[in-house]
């Protein structure tokens, strides 16, 4: 739990130095997924997105369309309740609010209310330390007691201890993790307020160059929290190494919430065959009047039952391979269709809708294939026929 303090930002705190941090002012613009040359063995790059970019795109989901919490949240230095919690891609959730500063856990300080622990631990079960992990806190639990909570509930939300999260700041942005939680809401000695968002650790407070003393430290506002959930963006490690594996995820979080947020979604790692180098049934054509592609376009198969198109692919060596298709459906139902391999169904693979037709999304299928050439064939199962298909990747 976070001591109570009072909360007074300090200007002009000794500066501390940044060397994890990644600037945002070298912003460039952001690069369209580039596509392998077909059957290049080389994997696709990825795009790449800078802090300044994902911030912007924060900031324009920050809607109220977006709005998770539907009671206001308060912010922890300045006490006013105006701080909401925003959906800004699947499973990602960002607010801005102050930065007050934890001290707690195993690391020493002297701040007279500093407590041994914190509510989650490292991955050797020791609390985690202040002055070396970047971590940030959030509600203990729900506020008003009711479900679903009308404040931001990370239980709700796929998230847990050691959860990642981008912490963006005055022109920064650094990796940090869920590390604490404010007292609930049963603590009437205490301001702490289970619906406070806006308190992290010194070493987050250090690492954004806002002063980080646990009695004197902090800043009002402007510390976006960007927050990552599922289990794959849990951080292990130890208190030696949770700050340097949270800043080693700092450019995929970007890479990842970019795409998603662009509706880009990038083909993944392997080896990338490009619909348009195949061939399509009837009333097919091979277009590129959508943005966001790879290669020199898409296809477009027939709006008819079994209407398809076939992508040459050749694979090394026989064995199973997973497929993943690129493809976008702007319509609002979804588009299954069949996947044959050399003539042989694998069954029915869905298409679910995207955004609109510049929207692209992936999906995948594990199927066997044969040494050398193989033909995929993507035939719809309704009268709408196939999805609009980018391209197939082959993994292993
Ligand atoms: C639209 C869209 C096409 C798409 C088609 C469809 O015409 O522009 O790219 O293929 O709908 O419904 O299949």
């Amino acid at each position: 739990m976070p001591s109570i303090r009072k909360r007074v930002a300090v200007a002009g705190a000794a500066a501390v130095a940044l060397t994890t941090t990644i600037a945002m002012t070298t912003a460039h613009a952001v690069t369209p997924p580039r596509a392998g040359a077909a059957g290049s063995a080389a994997a696709p790059a990825d795009p790449t997105y800078t802090a300044a970019e994902v911030l912007a795109g924060v900031k324009k989901n920050s809607t109220a369309a977006n709005q998770v919490n539907t009671k206001p949240h308060i912010n922890t230095m300045t006490r006013a309740m105006n701080v909401n919690v925003y959906q800004v891609a699947s499973g990602v959730y960002a607010y801005t609010s102050s930065m007050a500063i934890d001290d707690d856990g195993s690391d020493p300080d002297p701040d007279p209310d500093h407590q041994g622990d914190t509510t989650w631990h490292d991955s050797n079960g020791k609390a985690l330390a202040a002055h070396h992990v970047p971590f940030y806190v959030l509600g203990d639990d729900c506020w008003d007691r009711k479900t679903p909570c009308p404040h931001f509930f990370y239980k709700e939300h796929g998230m847990s201890g050691r959860q990642f999260a981008l912490m963006f700041y005055n022109g920064k942005v650094i990796g940090s993790i869920f590390g604490d939680t404010q007292t609930a809401n049963n603590q009437t000695t205490s301001d702490n307020d289970s619906r406070e968002l806006g308190e992290a650790s010194v070493k987050a407070a250090q690492l954004l160059g806002i002063p980080s003393s646990g009695t004197t430290g902090g800043v009002d506002n402007g510390v976006t929290v960007v927050m990552f959930s599922g289990p794959s963006w849990v951080v292990n490690g130890t208190n030696a190494n949770l700050n340097a594996n949270a800043q080693a995820l700092v450019q995929k979080a970007l890479d990842t919430l970019g795409a998603a947020m662009a509706g880009t979604n990038p083909p993944p790692s392997g080896t990338l065959f490009e619909a348009e180098s195949g061939t399509l049934s009837a009333g097919g054509t091979f277009d590129s009047n959508h943005t966001g592609f790879t290669g020199t376009g898409f296809a477009n198969p027939a709006n008819a039952v079994g209407a398809y198109v076939d992508i040459p692919v050749t694979a090394d060596t026989a064995g199973t391979r997973t497929l993943t298709f690129r493809y976008s459906d702007g319509t609002t139902a979804a588009r299954p269709a069949t996947i044959s391999v050399n003539g042989t169904s694998h069954g029915t693979l869905n298409f679910p809708t995207t955004a609109n037709w510049d929207t692209w999304a992936n999906v995948s299928i594990t199927v066997p294939l044969k040494a050398g050439a193989n033909t995929i064939r993507i035939a719809g199962n309704s009268a709408v026929g196939d999805a609009n298909i980018d391209s197939v990747t082959l993994s292993p």
